[in-house]
């Protein structure tokens, strides 16, 4: 099987190049230097030439606050980019997988959100990302989607950042009144993997089991290293954000749990083992 990787250098590109390394798969892996999604011409010719089996779609303009002043790049990149890539897969039959968000949804509900949910994205990176979402399902019938959150893995993320604050800080404030589920690019690449191997197409939300607040999540993550840097709670109004953050966005697996099964960790396992 061939399977080509966009956004390889991007944190879930890299643990998907590392699990698929140890599997009997040939690996086409680019980014936006090799092959610029948004580039139609370009994303044809690629394909054409090199006939994946599989596209998996790890690029992604992820700067949800630049997103806002952003616009058109924001577009191009979520929406466009999906749309080149899910059409060219098309043409020569091979199946398309899109990674998606938490911010589809306006975050406020108060129980886990599963795929049957309505959506209703408030800013430009949900909107974007829920196009990308249409236009995959639209131009390719073989599709996977895949919803999730808080993502952390070899890149920059949350929970690099809090440990690089905590060397220079005493006191950190981290938000406490939004709700997600922290989920680490470990256990998303298995169910990308696991659900191609299955061929088990649709729209699933992939996040690790359980929920916190960023506040909570710092708490645990400076708990497994010992950091003694004090976290104080905080509301959403004390940081203001370009970007409105939904207040609760917790997704259940309930498309998982339906049909493959449901194989992510707690977010408690994963954070210890990325942090081991
Ligand atoms: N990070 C999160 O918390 C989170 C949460 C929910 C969903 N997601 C989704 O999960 C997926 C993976 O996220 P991630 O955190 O691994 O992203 P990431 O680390 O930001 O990586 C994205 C990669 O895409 C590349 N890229 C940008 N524009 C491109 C283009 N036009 N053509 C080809 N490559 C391009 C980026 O290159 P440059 O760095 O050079 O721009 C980067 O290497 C994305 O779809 C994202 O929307 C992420």
């Amino acid at each position: 099987m061939k399977v080509l990787i966009t956004g390889a250098n991007g944190q879930l590109g890299r643990e998907l190049t590392k699990q698929y390394s140890e599997k009997n798969v040939e690996l086409l892996l680019t980014d936006v230097a090799d092959l610029d999604i948004t580039n139609v011409k370009q994303v044809y010719d690629y394909v054409h030439h090199h006939r994946p089996d599989v596209i998996i779609n790890c690029a992604a303009h992820t700067a949800v606050d630049k997103c806002e002043t952003d616009v058109d790049n924001a577009y191009k990149i979520n929406a466009m980019g999906p749309k080149n890539l899910s059409a060219a897969a098309y043409s020569i039959g091979a199946e398309i997988v899109q990674i998606s968000t938490d911010y589809v949804f306006d975050g406020e509900d108060s129980e886990p959100l599963t795929e049957f949910c309505a959506t209703n994205p408030q800013t430009v990176y949900g909107v974007s990302k829920l196009q990308g979402e249409k236009l995959t399902a639209q131009f390719n019938p073989k599709y996977y989607i895949l919803r999730t959150a808080w993502l952390y893995g070899d890149g920059n993320n949350f929970v690099k950042t809090m440990l690089k604050l905590s060397e220079t800080n005493n006191t950190l404030k981290v938000v406490n009144d939004q709700h997600g589920s922290p989920t680490s690019t470990v256990d998303l690449a298995r169910v990308i993997i696991k659900l191609v191997e299955e061929k088990n197409y649709g729209l699933f939300h992939a996040t690790c089991k359980g929920q916190c607040t960023w506040y909570e999540f710092t708490k645990e993550i400076f708990r497994l290293k010992g950091i003694n840097t004090e976290v104080v709670p905080c509301t959403t109004e004390e940081f203001p954000r370009p970007a409105k953050r939904p207040k609760y966005s917790v997704l259940r697996n309930y498309m998982l749990e339906l049909t493959t099964g449901d194989i992510m960790r707690t977010w408690q396992e994963a954070i210890e083992e990325y942090l081991r």
